[in-house]
């Protein structure tokens, strides 16, 4: 496969970004592997390597809330390679577990906004031009089902006690793939928006005993919606590869 792909958030090594930028390398995607922090992205670039994955594998230093960052890796991507075929916005934050609306800090919430909401939104915006040169560019917004108001288990209605900002901004990110998708259909162009809940995946110390399942199958989903077919579809929310209820 021929694809170029670029992935947010790659800055833990038990993180979902690292196993979808692995998996995406291992099937033959030329992979931009971005962090925060630029020696992040390297180290990690550099186990996939020594892993003899099939891509080639780049790196970038990428904050999604500097505007600078952004400019930056928009024209490295376009010297080098002249289009991005995929974009998948996997980085994300959350804040204290059973935080709710009535007492969360609202600094800290704005600041889930800022990465989950606003940061993935100017990246949509950048990286468009370069996906709409690709034939068959595709958006992954990573979400989740705890902005869902239908998912009976991590959803809004559910009774879950997911951080409270956090929820509203994966189901704020929800509505954008929506209108984004909208957007581009209207439009004509070949760019497929989706939305993917990853699961509850083992990304943390003591998860998987918890019951959290593992890295590899959560990133199966995000690939999956990566390497969509032309007729695939756009504007849905998946987790799996089956539709999740908003
Ligand atoms: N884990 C789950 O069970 C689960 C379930 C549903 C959805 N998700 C979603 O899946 C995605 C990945 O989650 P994860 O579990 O792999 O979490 P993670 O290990 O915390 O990874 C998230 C990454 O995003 C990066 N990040 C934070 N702010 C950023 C910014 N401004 N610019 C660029 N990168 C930034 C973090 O960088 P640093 O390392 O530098 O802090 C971190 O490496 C997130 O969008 C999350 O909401 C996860």
């Amino acid at each position: 496969m021929d694809f170029i792909a670029l992935v947010t958030g790659v800055g833990r090594r038990m993180g979902l970004g690292i196993e979808v930028c692995r998996q995406l390398a291992m099937k033959g995607c030329t992979v931009i592997l971005t962090a925060r922090r630029g020696a992040d992205a390297e180290a990690h670039a550099a186990l996939l390597r020594s892993e003899n994955v099939l891509g080639a594998v780049h790196t970038l230093q990428l904050d999604i809330t500097q505007t600078d960052h952004i400019r930056s890796a928009v024209h490295w991507v376009d010297r080098t390679f002249g289009r991005l075929d995929i974009l998948i916005n996997n980085a994300g934050i959350s804040g204290p577990y059973a935080e709710q609306t009535s007492t969360a800090d609202l600094d800290w919430a704005r600041q889930i906004l800022e990465v989950n909401l606003w940061g993935t939104w100017q990246m949509c915006q950048a990286f468009l031009p370069l996906l709409r040169r690709s034939r068959r560019g595709r958006i992954v917004n990573v979400s989740s089902g705890a902005g869902s108001f239908g998912d009976p288990r991590y959803g809004l209605n559910s009774g879950n006690q997911i951080n409270a900002a956090y929820a509203i901004s994966k189901a704020a990110l929800n509505a954008l793939t929506v209108r984004l998708a909208l957007d581009e259909r209207r439009l004509g162009t070949p760019v497929l928006v989706n939305a993917v809940c990853p699961g509850w995946v083992a990304t943390y110390e003591g998860a998987a005993q918890q019951g959290a399942r593992p890295v590899a199958d959560g990133a199966a989903g995000i690939v999956w919606a990566a390497l969509l077919p032309p007729e695939g579809p756009t504007g849905q929310f998946f987790r799996d590869g089956k539709p999740m209820p908003w």
